[in-house]
């Protein structure tokens, strides 16, 4: 049966290898960071999954960084779902829960700047982010080359 809409929910262990499966295939590109199974599962309170038809097609996660700063990261839909409008309900859902929390600042490090300059994020030079830089940089592959740019929304 036809599911009626896609929805975005809380992710589940039993999701982590088809989060896993959508980074491989962007991380394979250069696009993003993969994530495996088990780190998956050691963070799985932090992602959600878009659901369509009982399958995952889109991912993302949030890390906080103080009480009021955090990070929208693994981020990402599957190819052929892309442009139907499933990456903003993954961000919307995202900022929703971190304004529950009290988080007022979100950022992003992306190479997708058209769509989050959609979604309402401005440019910010990398260095207003020493604790982002630090904690995950230096284990991207890309650390000396990184093209990625900072973008932030004020929530
Ligand atoms: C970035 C990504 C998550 C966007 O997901 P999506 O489901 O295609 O995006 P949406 O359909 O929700 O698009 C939302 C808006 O952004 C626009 N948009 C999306 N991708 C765009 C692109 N590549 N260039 C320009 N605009 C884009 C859409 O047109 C839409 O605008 P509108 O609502 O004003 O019409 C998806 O392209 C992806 O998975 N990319 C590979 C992984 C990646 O780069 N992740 C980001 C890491 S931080």
């Amino acid at each position: 049966m036809q599911q009626a809409e896609p929805f975005v929910r809380y992710a589940r262990l039993e999701d982590a290898c088809a989060i896993a499966a959508i980074t491989v295939e962007y991380a394979s590109q250069g696009i993003m960071l993969e994530r495996s199974p088990d780190n998956i599962v050691e963070n799985i309170r932090n992602f959600f999954v878009a659901e369509y038809n009982g399958e995952v097609i889109g991912c993302c996660a949030i890390a906080f960084y103080t009480e009021k700063l955090a990070e929208i990261r693994s981020l990402a839909v599957f190819n052929q779902y892309k442009r139907q409008g499933i990456g903003r309900l993954l961000v919307e859902k995202a900022e929703a829960i971190l304004h529950e929390e009290g988080v007022c600042e979100v950022f992003v490090l992306t190479l997708s700047r058209e769509f989050f300059s959609r979604l309402g994020y401005i440019d910010i030079r990398k260095e207003y982010f020493p604790q982002k830089i630090w904690k995950d940089c230096t284990h991207c592959p890309k650390l000396m080359a990184c093209d990625e740019i900072a973008m932030v929304k004020i929530l």
